[in-house]
């Protein structure tokens, strides 16, 4: 028994199957640099075999992650394996990752299988992935449902096979910690060649028990490696969450006595980064990466933490990467600083006209704003989808009009297919009649499930960062825009949705 402890973070997968939460392949490769320089073991890029857009997003995440391990999902056959061993070929070091169901209830109503042929996939499906990446996981989906002796058997096969990893997942979020750990050790005790795999715990968070459960597993069960998202993003309630469960076997070293790879200094940009690249808001009072996680309002905490910091703070806000809200930058800083900026904010760019195309706008964003923050400039690269010349939409300019008593009116200038158009409309407000005018054009029948304005940097003066989420032919896509009006906001965030609704190709769902 090691004791590192393997971080094996899946919001490029796991995370991205939340409806709404899904990425394009440049927002991947940022979040996966992003959790390189997190210094995650294992990346999980995407489900290879799920659509070609997920096959390119693994492949270029492993051509240019060099020091994390980089994996791709595979059902347990061998048309998805080969498929994955294929966007891996770039990769420093490659892993697939298996998975077929194991319950009674998934092998029955779902796969329709026995389970003696559930054991045969499981086992001919390691068998040939083995043969083409020497790192193999095996996830038995639903395990914690499924039955021990059945689990036990195919486990220990899977391990024959060459599986170097046994994942337990708590599919469906309906463990308790003190079972799921004894869970994980009974089968680590009970299969002969448990000793020749590292065992991993993946639990979902629908009792909101996923870190809690992780935790038993590693410390009741023996687990030494943990699967998390940032910000717990993930299908429902989501996954565990990677900044809650590093930090508490950080600060709590004395009971885990674990080591973890993790440089947390990059812990609160990689939250943000995800957050504002799929719209999915952190809540104030969470954990580690809310904004309130530090924050002490009544008088008797704020005169301890002045007097000790340690009467109330458990963990320094600078160890996980928050800073005071600085100014980092002004309209008087060059392209250098700015590109500067952007890589200590862990920000790659690909080419020199991305690099110009967001610098522009951080001019432009100067002019209108005196103070500009690590949020600000981080919104503004997200905006790069909405402005990147490859998407189907772009924005380019609005004018709108509202009046007491009058019906509010907006007209927008954008790009479609590269050619711009101008289109009019009145609406219930301002954003209204905005959004209308897109669609008065685009004429995308999508139905908006979900409209969020949030101020990036607390007061009035700041950036209104908005999320619009759209449905269209049962696919759900979040867009965000950001910008000091938030009509403009609006606007820019209804174009990305719209760009996420073309881009997106229907992808087979993994079962996770
Ligand atoms: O939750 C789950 O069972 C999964 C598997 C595919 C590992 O995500
Ligand atoms: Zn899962």
């Amino acid at each position: 028994m090691t004791d590192k402890l393997i971080i094996f973070d899946t919001t490029l997968r796991d995370g991205e199957q939340s409806p709404g939460a899904s990425m394009t392949r440049d927002e991947k490769l940022r979040i996966a640099r992003q959790l390189e320089r997190l210094k995650v073991d294992v990346i999980e890029a995407g489900f290879a075999a799920s659509s070609n857009g997920d096959f390119e997003a693994v492949q270029a995440i492993a051509n240019a992650i060099k020091d994390s391990t980089v994996c791709s999902l595979s059902r347990a056959n061998d048309r998805d394996i080969a498929r994955a061993a294929e966007a891996l070929k770039g990769a420093s070091q490659a892993r697939i990752h298996t998975f077929i169901a194991t319950s009674p209830l998934h092998m029955e109503k779902k796969l329709r299988m026995t389970p003696d042929q559930v054991f045969e996939q499981a086992r001919q499906s390691v068998r040939f992935a083995r043969n083409l990446v020497g790192d193999i996981e095996f996830s038995p989906e639903d395990g914690y449902r499924s039955e021990v002796d059945f689990l036990c058997r195919v486990l220990e096969a899977v391990i024959d096979e060459g599986a170097t990893t046994i994942n337990v997942p708590d599919t469906v979020g309906y463990a308790v910690p003190e079972l799921y750990g004894e869970f994980i050790r009974t089968l680590r005790e009970r299969i002969p060649n448990s000793d020749k795999a590292i065992w991993s715990v993946h639990c979902h968070n629908d009792l909101g028990m996923a870190v809690a459960n992780s935790l038993a597993g590693v410390k009741i069960g023996g687990a030494r490696q943990v699967e998390c998202t940032i910000n717990g993003l993930g299908e429902r309630a989501g996954n565990c969450s990677l900044e809650e469960v590093v930090m508490a076997v950080k600060t709590r070293r004395d009971y885990f006595g674990l080591d973890v790879g993790i440089d947390a200094r990059h812990i609160v940009a990689a939250s943000r980064m995800v957050s504002q690249t799929t719209g999915f808001v952190v809540q104030p009072n969470k954990a580690v990466v809310g904004a309130n996680a530090f924050a002490h309002a009544s008088g008797i905490h704020q005169d301890g933490v002045l007097k000790a910091r340690d009467t109330y703070e458990i963990m320094r806000a600078e160890d996980v990467g928050w800073s005071a809200n600085k100014i980092v930058l002004g309209k008087l800083s060059g392209r250098n600083a700015f590109k500067q900026r952007l890589q200590d904010l862990g920000v790659v760019l690909d080419s020199e006209m991305e690099i110009n195309s967001a610098f522009a706008r951080f001019k432009e964003l100067a002019d209108r704003k005196s103070e500009i923050f690590d949020e600000d400039i981080l919104a503004l690269v997200s905006d790069e989808s909405v402005t990147n010349e490859k998407e189907q939409y772009g924005f380019v300019s609005l004018s709108q009009r509202s009046e007491t008593g009058e019906m509010p009116f907006a007209a927008i200038v954008f790009t479609a297919g590269g050619k711009e158009v101008s289109s009019q409309a009145q609406g219930n407000g301002p954003v209204d009649a905005s959004l209308k005018a897109i669609e008065a054009h685009v004429q995308s029948g999508a139905e908006m499930v979900l409209y969020s304005v949030n101020a990036i940097s607390g007061s009035t003066e700041s950036q209104g960062e908005v999320t619009v989420r759209l449905q269209n032919s049962g696919r759900v896509v979040n867009g965000v825009g950001s910008d000091p009006d938030i009509v403009v906001a609006s606007a820019k965030a209804y174009l990305s949705a719209l760009n996420k609704l073309q881009s997106k190709a229907d992808r087979v769902a993994a079962q996770g």
